[in-house]
């Protein structure tokens, strides 16, 4: 199988001196084209910091990080933003969505900075929203939707430029049950399709939907291949 990400020994140092945080430390990690992954481990043990550097969004501090064979450690801003927008799609709580535009409006913005047509933007975000069933939901603002289907609008938008690479993380934290069921359901579909999914989660109910739990603690990956089965008894000694 070809790999899709490739960290060979990636650190990310915060801060210097007196106040130099090892966020991630010599962490190798290699996923798969086609992967569906979960990113598990203690708060502060670096996950969100190692998908920030897998999404293009941030630089390590030492060590390599090649993404579809190419080695982004070494890219400018211009090339980084390239890449992300065609790449990789993200669910993530810093990327808001915008609250004076509508929902189709929102997933259509990935697509302007990518320069396709008008027409075709609003075929495609329409299309990514019946994706996850929100067709009749388009012309809504974020707060005329419910926490679920805002998420949902977001996951559309980051489908919506046919991304290798979906970048989740605490995706489901804020919703409840049913809403997680339909959400992970959303991205096993993708999943289905070729698309990497890798998504931080809490959650072993979560985690056990995915087929590779990546766990990390302080800054260090611990064990890359843990199964669904093992969540239990890691959740136990966590
Ligand atoms: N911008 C920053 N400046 C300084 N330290 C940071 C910064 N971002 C993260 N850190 C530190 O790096 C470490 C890893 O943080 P990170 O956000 O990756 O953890 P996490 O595993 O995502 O935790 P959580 O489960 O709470 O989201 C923590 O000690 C955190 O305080
Ligand atoms: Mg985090």
């Amino acid at each position: 199988m070809q790999s899709l990400i490739q960290l060979r020994h990636v650190s990310k140092v915060y801060g210097v001196g007196n106040t130099e945080v090892r966020a991630l430390w010599n962490v190798d990690l290699t996923i798969n084209a086609g992967e569906y992954c979960a990113i598990m481990g203690p708060s502060g043990s670096g996950k969100s910091t190692a998908m920030n550097l897998i999404g293009c969004l941030d630089r390590p501090t030492a060590g390599e990080y090649y993404l579809d064979g190419e080695n982004v450690a070494e890219l400018d801003d211009n090339a980084l933003t390239h890449i992300r927008n065609r790449k990789i799609g993200f669910v993530f709580q810093q990327f808001h969505l915008l609250p004076q535009l509508s929902a189709l409006e929102n997933v259509m913005l990935p697509m302007v900075y990518a320069g396709v047509p008008t027409r075709e933007r609003r075929d495609r975000a329409a299309a990514a929203l019946t994706r996850v069933k929100l067709a009749d939901r388009i012309d809504n603002k974020p707060t005329q939707l419910s926490g679920g289907q805002q998420q949902r609008v977001v996951i559309a938008r980051a489908i919506v430029n046919q991304p290798l690479l979906v970048l989740a993380d605490e995706p489901t934290g804020a919703l409840d049950s049913h809403t997680t069921q339909d959400v992970l359901g959303i991205f096993a579909e993708l999943n289905a399709t070729g698309i990497t999914v890798v998504m931080v989660t809490h959650e072993p109910d979560v985690a056990r939907k995915t087929r590779r739990i990546v766990w990390f603690r302080d800054g260090e990956v611990v064990d890359a291949n843990l199964t669904p089965n093992d969540v239990g008894s890691l959740m136990a000694t966590a």
